[in-house]
């Protein structure tokens, strides 16, 4: 049957770069003889434009019904001015919601190629391929109770708590252990159970669950300030992370500039298994619109091409199709082909579709 998928391209470079997928998709149409029904529409910024908001309900119905979502970015300047409700930003996190994507997967992987674009040291990096998966739809940024409220002496106190319940925690757990399965066998589970009763909990939680299914995969826990402070001093030492939505925030972020560069880096949510089978499942690049470079033809395609890799992978089970992906961007980059984010002395500076051709014909 034909994989259904809705393509979201969004604003900015985010349908500059969901074109070189189109060329990705066209070929594996016509060499490996899959099947794709692709549905296309507007969200962020563009949506706003022609429908006066950042996302339709027809589209959240649509995304519902597809196998999988390719996401570009959204965000325009030309919207700043607008309230929050109208921000085209609004498009994404509402559609995290809607579907209850609850586990962030960003993987953290460094190209041979690319090793001095890393900030760290080359022997630090260099083979690294880590995956963090971050725990979103609940946590510290959700919890009840929170606000802003004022004191009897006038002066006021705001008020976040952090709240996770044992399913919210065996939920995300398990996308981890199910990922390490298939990667190196191994998770560190990570909270502030020193200091934290909702860390406490995680721990437990997470401990019980690998007693009880995934005594295959290996184990470890870590304290959140001493993981930031192991993701830069030993980064390998790891293969998959899972924690909570704040800790995920920060980690994830400083994992991403391990690897050196914004325009190369996938992301997948994925939500809970329906009753007809189906998991809710959207793939998107970490970075966002890039308007600084919009409309120039030199944004980096690599993030959002990983990004449909992944997609073949997780939600296709397509392993091949997706290393075939992969291998094509590293071969690539060791030929010297770079676009301007990556660019480095001696290579060969190329745009968007220079970029996307060349990871077709490879
Ligand atoms: P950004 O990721 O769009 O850009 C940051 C810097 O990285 C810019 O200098 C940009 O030119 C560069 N860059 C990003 N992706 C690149 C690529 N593929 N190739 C080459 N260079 C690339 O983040 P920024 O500037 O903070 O946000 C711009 C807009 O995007 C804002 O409206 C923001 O809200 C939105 N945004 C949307 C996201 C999403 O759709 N999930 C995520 C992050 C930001
Ligand atoms: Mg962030």
């Amino acid at each position: 049957p034909a994989k259904k998928l809705l393509v979201l391209p969004g604003d900015g470079i985010g349908p500059e770069v969901m074109r070189e997928v189109g060329r990705i998709i066209t070929w594996l149409e016509e060499k490996r003889g899959l099947s794709f029904e692709i549905t296309e529409d507007l969200v962020g910024g563009a949506s706003l434009a022609e429908y006066g908001e950042p996302i339709r309900d027809e589209v959240i119905e649509k995304a519902r019904a597809a196998d999988a979502v390719l996401f570009g970015s959204v965000g325009d300047p030309r919207w700043n001015h607008v309230g929050f409700e109208k921000r085209p930003e609004l498009a994404i996190l509402k559609l995290r919601q809607e579907l209850a994507l609850f586990a962030n997967l960003r993987p953290a992987k460094v190209f041979d190629a690319l090793v001095d674009a890393s900030t760290l040291k080359p022997d630090v990096v260099r083979g690294l391929d880590i995956m963090i998966v971050r725990e979103t739809v609940g946590g510290i940024y959700f919890g009840n109770p929170r606000g802003i409220e004022t004191l009897p002496d006038g002066s006021k106190r705001g008020i976040n708590t952090e709240v996770y319940t044992t399913s919210e925690i065996e939920r995300v757990a398990r996308v981890a252990f199910d990922l390490a399965r298939k990667r190196s066998g191994r998770v560190c589970s990570v909270e502030k159970c020193n200091v934290m009763e909702s860390g406490l909990l995680w721990k437990e939680v997470v401990t019980d669950l690998h007693a009880r299914e995934y005594q295959d995969v290996e184990l470890s826990h870590m304290l959140a300030d001493n993981c930031a402070m192991q993701l830069v001093r030993n980064p390998r030492q790891f293969d998959v992370i899972v924690t909570g939505n704040l800790f995920g925030d920060l980690l994830s972020d400083l994992a991403s500039m391990l690897t050196g560069s914004l325009g190369m880096l996938p992301s997948a949510t994925l939500g809970a298994p329906g009753a007809n089978g189906k998991t809710p499942a959207l793939y998107e690049p970490i970075h966002g619109s890039a308007p600084d470079i919009a409309g120039q033809g030199i944004a980096n395609p690599i993030a959002q091409i990983l990004s449909f890799a992944m997609l073949l992978r997780y939600s296709f089970d397509l392993q091949e199709e997706g290393q075939l992906i992969e291998d094509a961007v590293s071969n690539v980059l060791a030929s010297g082909l770079r676009t301007a984010d990556i660019m480095s002395e001696g290579m060969a500076r190329v745009g968007t579709s220079v970029m996307g051709e060349a990871i077709v014909r490879e």
